[in-house]
């Protein structure tokens, strides 16, 4: 708590520097964290900058789609959370507005890489390593095997017994189909996704549904990041949380200000904000387990150690890039959707 506090002296200095302390209008922003994340946020920012703020969920991909959509009158000011990889695309796309925030000038070496792989466009806020968790009382009472690796997951055993999110829509589903092409590489893993398809009985739109369903008992398995599992095993649910043997990819969640923002100096001030210790302690505050980047801000007690767990070495660059990221998306609609 000591470092929050003196640290919001400085915070107050580049409120009033940026000369953003009355707002003129309310400032939109798209949110991609989990709700309880969005609203937490929301409420923090306003109380501190006193700029009023829409604050709305989406997954990641409808986030993407609608700036996309909006590219010419743009009513979104502020992308805050969801995967990097889809700001990446936006970045290559011409959406975003280059940004340099003073506190990146604290963010750990991941960050500062994602910064610099964006051109200065997208900010790196947290990050936090894809995996699956399943439902131990459910797995008890069904006497099914405990799954520890990827290619557990495609056993006949958990037939219709998985959840995992539409790689359209949601950043988590989409991170998990460029981490298998990059595990397994690109055919492998689509004869993977084929078989497993058989045992997903949902293709949710969110990403963290999958896990909130295992959680609560409504499938066996949920293919998640590992820190949302976290969230929901705090909160009390039976759930074992799985690395997968194999290795797994992970996330940059991401910051960006929208091209054409209509209000561009309060979206400093809140991308300021998001990369604050501060800031960044909001999503502990409101049970979430990502790591932060701010090197100053503290690490949620239950986050996963990311350091001890068996990762690829994920290419931002070639799954952020648009023409990648269709191709997979596509192939996903032929091969898999539309199988169904
Ligand atoms: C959850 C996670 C975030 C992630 C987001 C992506 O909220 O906690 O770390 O960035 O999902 O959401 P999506 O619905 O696009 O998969």
């Amino acid at each position: 708590m000591r470092a929050i506090t003196a640290f919001s002296a400085g915070v107050a200095l580049w409120l009033c520097a940026a000369g953003t302390g009355v707002s003129s209008g309310t400032l939109n922003v798209l949110c991609a964290t989990d709700e309880a994340w969005c609203e937490a946020m929301k409420s923090a920012f306003e109380t501190r900058s006193g700029i009023a703020v829409t604050m709305v969920r989406k997954s990641t991909g409808e986030i993407l789609d609608q700036i996309r959509a909006q590219n010419a009158e743009p009513s979104v000011d502020v992308w805050w959370g969801g995967t990097g990889d889809s700001h990446l695309q936006a970045v290559s796309e011409g959406l975003l507005a280059a940004y340099q925030s003073p506190n990146e000038a604290d963010v750990l070496p991941w960050a500062q890489n994602f910064f610099a792989m964006s051109g200065g466009y997208s900010a790196g806020i947290y990050a936090g390593a894809l995996g699956f968790a399943y439902n131990s009382d459910l797995l008890r009472q069904h006497k099914k095997p405990a799954p520890t690796c990827w290619k557990d997951l495609i056993s006949e055993a958990y037939r219709h017994q998985i959840k995992i999110a539409n790689p359209n829509s949601s950043g988590t589903a989409y991170t998990a189909l460029a981490t298998l092409v990059q595990l397994f590489g690109e055919d492998e893993a689509f004869r993977y996704l084929t078989q497993l398809n058989r045992n997903v009985s949902e293709y949710t739109s969110s990403g963290s549904a999958p896990v909130k369903a295992a959680a609560r008992g409504a499938t066996l398995i949920g293919i998640s990041f590992l820190h949302d599992a976290v969230t929901q095993k705090e909160a009390g649910f039976p759930l074992v949380i799985v690395a997968p043997c194999e290795g797994t990819g992970y996330e940059i969640g991401a910051v960006s200000i929208v091209r054409g923002a209509q209000h561009p100096k309060e979206a400093r001030v809140f991308v300021d904000f998001a990369l604050s210790p501060e800031g960044q302690a909001t999503g502990a505050a409101a049970g979430q387990n990502q790591v932060p980047s701010n090197a100053k801000a503290h690490l949620p007690v239950a986050a996963p150690d990311i350091s001890m767990i068996k990762m690829v070495d994920y290419d931002f660059a070639t799954y952020g890039s648009p023409n990648e990221r269709s191709r997979l998306l596509k192939r996903f609609d032929s091969e898999i959707l539309a199988s169904r």
